[in-house]
C-alpha cells in the first residue's frame, strides 16, 4: 500500500492505528507484538499514542512491545502527542490543565521516547488548544526538537485555523498535521474553517473517532441512529461493511484525510481499509453529511 509523505523524512500509512484504547484490551506483550505485526502486513504502519493515554501506561506498554521486539521500530511509525496534564498524574496536580511551555513539552517529548524504548518519534504532536499557548516559545521549542533529532516531524491536534497559524507563524519547520476529531455526527471542522485552512496550507489532518468512539453503531441517541440508519442503507447498496462507508466518507473530502482506526480488531481494521477503496457518490456523501440532523446545508 503507497504510504502518504507527509514531509521529506516522514512517510505514514493512509490508515492509522489508534492505541488509546490499547490497556483496556488487556493483551500480553506477546498479543500485542502480534496484533501490530497483523496491521503491518496489512499496510497499516503508523501507530498513534499519547503520553496520558491508559493513563499514562500506554506508552510503556508500546516500550514493553518494542523491548520484546525491536525488530518493529523500524518498521512502523510512531506519533505521540504531549500537552495535556492529568490529576492523575504522579505528580498530583490540583486541576488538569494544558502546559505547553518549554519544559513540559521537552521533558514529555523526551519522557516519551525512553518509555517507548524508542530513539526518536516519528511525529511529535501538541495535543489540545492551551489557552496559554506562547506561540512564539513554542514555535521555537518544536523547531529545537526537530533540529536535534529527537523527532522527525510536529504537528497539532484540535487546533482550530487561527491557532494553527499563529503557531506555524513563529516556526521554521512545517506543521504537518492537525489531529481533528471527524464523523458522521461531528462536524465542528467543517464548520470552524478548518477543512478548508487545511486544504489552504496543503496541511492532511489525522481524523480521530472515525466512528465516533463506536457510538455511531452502538448509542441509542437520536443522532446516532438517524446516521446509522443512512450508513446501513449506503453499505448494503455497495455491498460493503458499514464501518467501511465511514471510512470512504472521510476518505472523500478533498482535505485528504488520514483516519486513526481505534478498534482493536484486526477485521475492524480491515473494514477500515475496504474504504479506500470504495467510490461513493457525490449525493450520498451528502446523505450522510446531512443524515444525523447535525449539519444542515447553508
Ligand atoms: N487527538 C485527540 O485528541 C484524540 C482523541 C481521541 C482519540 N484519538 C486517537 O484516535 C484513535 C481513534 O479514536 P477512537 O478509538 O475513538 O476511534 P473509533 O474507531 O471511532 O472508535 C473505536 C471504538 O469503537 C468500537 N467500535 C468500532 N466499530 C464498532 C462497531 N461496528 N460496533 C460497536 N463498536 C465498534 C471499537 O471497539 P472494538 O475495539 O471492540 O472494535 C472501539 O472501542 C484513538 O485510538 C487515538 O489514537 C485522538
Amino acid at each position: 500500500m503507497e504510504k502518504i509523505k507527509l514531509n521529506e523524512n516522514v512517510l505514514v500509512s493512509p490508515i492509522v492505528q489508534g492505541l488509546w484504547r490499547l490497556t483496556d484490551w488487556n493483551w500480553t506483550i506477546a498479543e500485542t507484538v502480534e496484533f501490530i505485526e497483523q496491521c503491518i502486513a496489512l499496510g497499516v504502519t503508523t501507530f498513534d499514542t499519547a503520553e496520558i493515554y491508559g493513563n499514562y501506561a500506554c506508552e510503556e506498554r508500546v516500550g514493553e512491545v518494542l523491548r520484546a521486539a525491536p525488530h518493529l521500530r523500524d518498521r512502523i511509525e510512531i506519533v505521540a502527542k504531549t500537552g495535556i496534564n492529568m490529576m492523575s498524574d504522579k505528580r498530583a496536580y490540583t486541576i488538569g490543565h494544558y502546559d505547553t511551555r518549554k519544559h513540559k513539552v521537552v521533558k514529555s517529548c523526551q519522557d516519551s521516547i525512553r518509555k517507548m524504548n524508542c530513539d526518536y518519534l516519528d511525529v511529535f504532536l501538541i495535543h489540545r488548544e492551551d489557552p496559554l499557548i506562547d506561540h512564539r516559545e513554542l514555535g521555537k521549542t518544536l523547531d529545537e526538537l526537530v533540529d536535534a533529532g529527537w523527532v522527525k516531524a510536529v504537528g497539532v491536534s484540535n487546533f482550530d485555523p487561527m491557532k494553527f497559524d499563529a503557531l506555524q507563524s513563529h516556526m521554521k519547520h512545517k506543521l504537518i498535521t492537525n489531529q481533528i476529531e471527524c464523523s458522521p455526527i461531528c462536524f465542528e471542522h467543517f464548520n470552524n474553517g478548518n477543512m478548508d485552512y487545511l486544504q489552504k496550507m496543503n496541511v492532511r489532518p489525522m481524523i480521530w473517532s472515525p466512528l465516533a468512539g463506536g457510538r455511531l453503531f452502538t448509542s441509542n441517541e437520536e443522532k446516532n441512529m438517524k446516521a446509522r440508519k443512512k450508513i446501513d442503507e449506503i453499505a448494503r447498496r455497495h455491498g460493503v461493511e458499514s464501518e467501511s462507508i465511514v471510512f470512504a466518507w472521510l476518505l472523500y473530502h478533498p482535505v485528504k484525510a488520514i483516519p486513526i482506526s481505534g478498534s482493536g480488531k484486526i477485521r475492524r481494521l480491515q473494514h477500515a481499509l475496504a474504504g479506500l477503496t470504495i467510490a461513493l457518490t457525490h449525493e450520498e456523501w451528502y446523505e450522510i453529511y446531512t443524515a444525523s440532523g447535525q449539519q444542515r446545508l447553508r
